[in-house]
């Protein structure tokens, strides 16, 4: 391939500070704010954070790494960079079928997230209305429960937010985005800021501070070692070519491990502040932290309704978090959208509204899952151990992309980065002292790898 083809037909960063916020736009989300808290409150706190920050570092890291590296130097979506890559570094062209395992991971789980931005939005207005001025923590918890089991208003709210979504994208990613992520996530981490001195003063923090970072292993299962690696694929956005294809719209004399640590921190640190907000108010007010999904809609309201200007504050915090989640929407259908405008002739639009739909229906199912089919639920065991228990459809699917599809996209992308491309492609790509590269190569060629095959293994009940 020659250098002047190696920028991608849809476009480029104006900078590398304009790629690192589109990546933390896409890494920082509803994953940090609301699936973080409560499955560290349902995976029992402190050991179950410190296997998430180690997954982070050993795993996280230097997938990033390869994802951006592989996308910078294909220049596609990544089901034809996977082929290009696959062709020019001599290796069969089956590689394709890794972008294609991540755009379908991508449909997924953006069909259930669009569920839950949904209930974001809803509650900046429910919020605005003042309904949780002077609320005790029954009556938040009962206004969440009611509103979850009207299917009617879920789907209204589903339909909202994937509109939007596929207005955006169909725009192109690289407009706006970069505007708006570089003013809207500093305001969020400034609620969330002054939403932490609010969990001082509840007397109850440091119990929360202690359930997020005193870690008693007796509480980990094979299971939760799963969720919490799972996590830290979905958190960094890694493992489905969302950060490949945000890496194939990247300048070439970016610098791509110091860009993937500071979306690494950003992201981390977002995520440990929510929880440090969110436990003391659940303990403060003798609540469930393994309440599951509901958690920061039965926890922060509470926080809102007693707090000095909390109806503004509030309604700005539900706010931003829309905001947070669209920009990781977009990421997780810009994978698919830009294959089939490379592969299908189609304009962006057409190929937007054709994705927005998709998603659209599928999400009806995670609708659904609150309310009329709350007791449709499954369960799996392997050799003895619990795959999956009493799922919904939402929380299959979750399971099933974060904890099962995002790890395998990411083996598959280790093995790749680390052991078939040559080095001297990988070396040039990365362009970093030979020292940052020598450790790089040894974690996505042994830890990464090793790891999340014994995690696989582990939870499958093959080895113990
Ligand atoms: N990282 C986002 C969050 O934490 C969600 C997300 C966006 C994502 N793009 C992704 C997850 C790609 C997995 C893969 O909310």
């Amino acid at each position: 391939m020659s250098e002047e083809i190696r920028t991608s037909i849809h476009g480029q960063w104006s900078s590398r500070t304009a790629f690192i916020l589109a990546a933390t736009g896409s890494a920082v989300g509803l994953g940090n704010i609301w699936k973080f808290p409560y499955i560290t409150g349902e995976n029992g706190g402190g050991a179950f954070v410190v296997i998430y920050l180690l997954c982070i570092v050993t795993i996280g890291l230097p997938i990033m790494v390869a994802e951006v590296m592989l996308g910078r130097r294909g220049r596609q979506s990544p089901v034809n960079t996977m082929a290009a890559l696959a062709a020019e570094e001599g290796r069969p062209a089956i590689w394709f079928l890794l972008g294609w395992l991540g755009v379908i991971a991508g449909f997924l789980i953006l069909s259930y997230y669009s569920v839950i931005a949904g209930w974001a939005l809803s509650y900046v207005f429910r919020t605005a209305s003042g309904v949780f001025e002077g609320a005790t923590a029954d009556g938040v918890s009962s206004i969440f429960t009611e509103f979850v089991s009207n299917p009617e208003s879920l789907l209204a709210w589903h339909t909202i937010f994937m509109v939007a979504t596929t207005i955006i994208v169909s725009r192109g990613v690289k407009h706006g985005i970069e505007k708006a992520v570089s003013y809207l996530m500093p305001a969020l981490f400034v609620l969330l800021i002054i939403l932490l001195f609010y969990s001082m003063s509840t007397g109850y923090f440091l119990d929360g501070l202690n359930f997020l970072f005193a870690p008693d292993f007796n509480k980990l299962t094979a299971n939760s070692i799963l969720v919490a690696m799972g996590h830290a694929f979905f958190t960094l956005s890694l493992g489905m070519g969302a950060i490949m294809v945000y890496g194939s719209y990247l300048p070439k004399e970016t610098s791509i491990a110091k860009a993937s640590m500071m979306i690494a921190v950003a992201d981390t640190l977002v995520a440990l502040l929510a929880g440090m907000v969110i436990f003391p108010i659940v303990f403060a007010n003798s609540l469930e932290p393994g309440a599951g999904p509901g958690l920061i809609f039965q926890t922060l309201p509470i926080a809102f309704g007693q707090m000095e200007a909390g109806v503004l504050i509030g309604t700005l915090f539900f706010l931003l978090l829309v905001f947070a989640a669209w920009s990781s929407a977009i990421s997780l259908i810009e994978p698919a959208v830009a294959w089939l405008v490379e592969n299908k002739g189609v304009t962006r639009v057409t190929a937007s509204v054709w994705c927005g739909m998709t998603t659209w229906v599928v999400g009806i199912g995670s609708v659904l899952s609150f309310n009329l089919w709350s007791d449709k639920t499954w369960s799996l065991s392997l050799f003895g151990e619990t795959l999956f228990e009493n799922k919904t459809f939402f929380s299959t699917l979750d399971g099933l992309t974060a904890n099962i599809m995002l790890p395998m996209g990411g083996l598959f992308i280790a093995i790749f980065a680390g052991w078939l491309m040559k080095v001297e492609s990988s070396k040039k790509e990365l362009n970093t002292t030979e020292k940052g590269y020598n450790l790089w190569l040894f974690l996505i060629r042994v830890v990464a790898p090793i790891a999340v095959m014994v995690v696989f293994l582990n939870v499958t009940g093959v080895i113990k």
